[in-house]
């Protein structure tokens, strides 16, 4: 009994969680699970944070950070009343609430920034509150168009703030397997990746209903539409600004974006795709939107292409697939497996049936004779399946992000990381509204033609 198997079995009896060998490259692919020990943080390491939007997305951030040992949060910020009723209601006890997220950059007693505002206001709150001393972290994606990326990039790096993404899943164990796996090569020479995701229904397609008593009385309209054109009161672009490309960044921003980091992450690049195509349109949800439901994207990385399926219009599950020469890493919400390939022949070639009997019969006999292994020598292929905490969940992200801020240690996912992957994102979109592909000019910092 191999001893990466003994541990295994050792590992499975103690816990459900995160399990798994691998016998690939002889070395157990097996980290004892991280319990946390003494939960006590030294009053100096206490991190402060008010957070701007306090939404969907903003309550989910909110009651997972305030559950990290030494986080406190101090004050949120929203421009709709309501919302200041929930983050008190989250956070169990008073905070400072207030419209104007400007009022947490000027209170001292705040380190860090969580930013969960609908894309359009992104670039504007996260250079603030770098430019007021405050660690950030900022929902994905980073931007809403390449010149908002461009600006935060460049904000953060004139400065020594922490900027974390959101993109959570690159803080996940399993984004961590499928990385030591592909660094180990277990699949050999990647050639392919593809990524899928479908939704079907209305909430997945982002028709959510406004709060009922959203009035102009208890939300600052004004002020929530940021640099967009300005329009009457309307509670559904509120609810829905992921349907419009004045406030949002469609499938491509909401969906993809998280698709592509833990790409990039597991493959550990950080870039840009060489070249975009991008095609769909509005099939399912005939509500207004101007963001495609269906959107497939063909990415260029590495030499490699990614194919991209994205669809709010016919349910399917979520996967990236790594493949390569020597087999298939497949990442899900809750677990990653690999599967070995051979990559060569495991019988005589079928294209044989075309020869004569007796000249099929001698190169079947030569195969085998070549080929056959020892009795008792078959080779046993070993697929490995990590079973694990769901990769959407926002504790890992933002325990690294608060690390970082008393560690002052960079994170992975930083502006240039996030930077990277938004761009892929509008790049996406840019081809699927003008109808070719399209390439990043980094010198020209523009988005341009390509064959
Ligand atoms: N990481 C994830 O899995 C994940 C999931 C959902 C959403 N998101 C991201 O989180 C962000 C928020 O999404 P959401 O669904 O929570 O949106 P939401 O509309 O539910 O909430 C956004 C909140 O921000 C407030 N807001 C807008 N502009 C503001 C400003 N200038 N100052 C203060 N408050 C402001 C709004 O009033 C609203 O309450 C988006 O960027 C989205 O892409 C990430």
């Amino acid at each position: 009994m191999s001893k990466s198997f003994l541990s295994r079995r050792a590992f499975l009896q103690t816990t459900a969680g995160v399990a798994g060998a691998s016998l690939i490259g002889g070395s157990a692919l097996l980290e004892e699970p991280a319990f946390a020990t003494g939960q006590a943080v030294a009053p100096s390491d206490q991190v402060r944070f008010g957070i701007v939007g306090v939404g969907m997305e903003g309550s989910g951030l909110l009651t997972t950070a305030i559950q990290l040992p030494g986080v406190e949060c101090v004050a949120a910020a929203d421009l709709y009343d309501g919302r200041h009723e929930l983050a008190k209601e989250i956070v169990g006890k008073p905070i400072r609430t207030t419209r104007r997220y400007q009022d947490l950059l000027d209170s001292k007693d705040i380190d860090a920034i969580i930013v969960a505002t609908p894309d359009h206001w992104h670039k504007q709150v996260v250079v603030d509150a770098i430019g007021a001393g405050k660690d950030v972290y900022c929902e994905k994606p980073m931007s809403h168009n390449p010149a908002d990326g461009l600006a935060m990039l460049a904000a953060s790096k004139k400065s020594d703030r922490i900027v974390q993404i959101g993109a959570q899943r690159t803080s996940s164990v399993l984004c961590a397997k499928a990385k030591e796996l592909y660094q180990k090569g277990a699949i050999g020479d990647l050639n392919l990746i593809e990524c899928t995701l479908g939704r079907n229904d209305p909430t997945g397609a982002w028709e959510y209903p406004p709060p009922p008593d959203l009035s102009p009385q208890n939300l600052d309209w004004d002020t929530w539409q940021g640099t967009a054109p300005k329009k009457a009161f309307d509670p559904l672009a509120f609810a829905r600004w992921r349907c419009w490309k004045e406030y949002g960044t469609g499938v491509a921003g909401d969906l993809m974006v998280h698709l592509i980091s833990g790409m990039l992450f597991v493959l550990g690049i950080n870039e840009v795709p060489k070249r975009v195509m991008s095609y769909g349109g509005i099939y399912r949800w005939k509500d207004g939107r101007n963001m495609p439901d269906v959107q497939p994207a063909l990415f260029e990385y590495m030499g490699v292409p990614l194919y991209m399926r994205l669809s709010l219009g016919c349910e399917s599950t979520e996967v990236t697939r790594f493949m390569g020469s020597k087999g298939v890493i497949e990442l899900r919400e809750f677990s990653v497996s690999y599967s070995p390939q051979s990559g060569v022949d495991e019988a005589p070639s079928y294209y044989s049936n075309s020869f004569p009997a007796p000249m099929r019969a001698a190169y079947a006999a030569q195969w085998h004779k070549q080929h056959d292994p020892i009795p008792g020598h078959e080779p046993a292929p070993e697929s490995i399946t990590f079973n694990g905490n769901d990769y959407d969940d926002l504790k890992p992200h933002l325990y690294k992000f608060f690390q970082s801020v008393r560690s002052r240690q960079p994170v992975v996912q930083d502006a240039l990381f996030g930077n990277n992957a938004a761009l892929a994102c509008h790049l996406a979109n840019e081809s699927y509204f003008r109808g070719h592909a399209v390439a990043w000019n980094a010198s020209a910092e523009k988005i341009e033609p390509v064959a």
